[in-house]
């Protein structure tokens, strides 16, 4: 017997993101070839007619999966009983932009969203914030849905799975190896140039990647600042933001989270349980394990000197961001 079909809401639908999720989404890539999808998508009323011609294409594709489809410019119809939403929908940075200057563009939306999801998703909708910054946007949507209660505030997440496969990515290049040899990467913190790609605990085929490497000026100099600016790197090469690689990092992320992970390590923003020192409530980028349907914080791995140092450089920039959304969380 076939499954009950899954409600995904996708925010920003009409985006250069939503064009490269959608298609994937319906044909089976994320929640399994076995399981049937209703798209609730979201955008602006002037975004309404380009919704409609995605959805033609979808409707064109014949996706055995896609068992419904609704367009909305109405948060509260859009995550009607929705059990993923995907924040995707917020104004992209262009050149010279820092993540965090599209705070005070981008976090109204976050409030309303939040509010939404929190009156009238399911109450164990899994929510991934992708619109940036997006550790903070999906607080600020955590923080606004606490206010209603019904979803716990641990199934708001930020996509730091972009910055993870970005630093397999680049760590293949450099050993030669490919990227399914290599296990246990970790990026911690903020979605921003802070954030702190950590390979100490990493391996390549059960070998210690920082041994195999054996250069730790190349990690401080190269490698952390390569992996943390990349997305500067495309704006500038593109002209315009990631697209298809962060709504890859965005199927990866919730795929992860539903269908688990077997053990590996895959990293999530996450509400801080307060391990590692991170303070209650902050969404930080941490090394996760998946299993039916829950993330859990991986615990006990040892932090040096270097690792705090870079670990309190993106937390104290969370914190500032925090404090400069305060106001808007009344
Ligand atoms: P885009 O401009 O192509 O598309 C954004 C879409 O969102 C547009 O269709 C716009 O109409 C819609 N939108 C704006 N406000 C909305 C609202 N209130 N409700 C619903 N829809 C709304 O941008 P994009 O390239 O698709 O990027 C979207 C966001 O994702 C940006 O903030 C970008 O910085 C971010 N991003 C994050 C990561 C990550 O790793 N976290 C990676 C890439 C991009
Ligand atoms: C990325 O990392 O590619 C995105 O967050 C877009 C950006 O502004 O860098």
């Amino acid at each position: 017997m076939s499954k009950a079909p899954v409600r995904v809401a996708v925010t920003g639908a009409a985006g250069q993101i939503g064009y490269s999720l959608l298609f994937r989404i319906a044909s089976g890539e994320m929640l399994g070839k076995d399981q049937p999808v209703i798209l609730q998508l979201l955008d602006l009323p002037q975004a309404q007619k380009a919704v409609k011609g995605v959805m033609m294409e979808l409707e064109d594709c014949a996706f055995p999966l896609l068992a419904g489809m609704i367009a909305t410019d109405d948060p509260n119809v859009a995550f009607k009983d929705a059990q993923i939403a995907l924040l995707v929908g917020a104004r992209p940075r262009g050149p010279g932009m820092e993540r965090k200057d599209l705070l005070s563009e981008n976090a109204k939306i976050f409030t309303v969203q939040g509010k939404a999801i929190a009156e009238h998703a399911n109450p164990d909708c899994k929510v991934l914030v992708v619109g940036n910054p997006c550790n903070t946007n999906a607080y600020i949507a955590m923080k606004t849905a606490e206010k209603v209660g019904r979803i716990p505030s641990k199934n708001f997440t930020a996509m730091l799975r972009l910055d993870h496969n970005r630093a397999l990515a680049q760590l293949a290049i450099k050993t030669g190896r490919p990227v399914s040899s290599f296990e246990h990467i970790v990026v911690w913190g903020n979605h921003s140039p802070t954030m702190y790609p950590d390979y100490r605990f990493c391996t390549s085929n059960g070998e210690s990647v920082k041994d195999l490497i054996n250069d730790e000026t190349w990690y401080r100099e190269v490698f952390i600042p390569t992996v943390g600016k990349r997305g500067a790197a495309i704006i500038e090469a593109r002209g315009l933001s990631s697209a298809a690689s962060a709504a890859n990092a965005a199927i990866d992320h919730i795929r992860d989270w539903w269908l688990g992970t077997n053990g590996r390590w895959v990293t999530m923003g996450v509400p801080s349980d307060g391990s590692y020192g991170i303070p209650e409530g902050i969404v930080f980028g941490f090394p996760c394990v998946c299993e039916n349907g829950e993330y859990r914080i991986v615990q006990g791995l040892p932090i040096d000197d270097f690792s705090r140092e870079r670990i309190l450089a993106t937390l104290n920039e969370l914190m500032e961001e925090r404090e400069g959304v305060k106001d808007l969380l009344g």
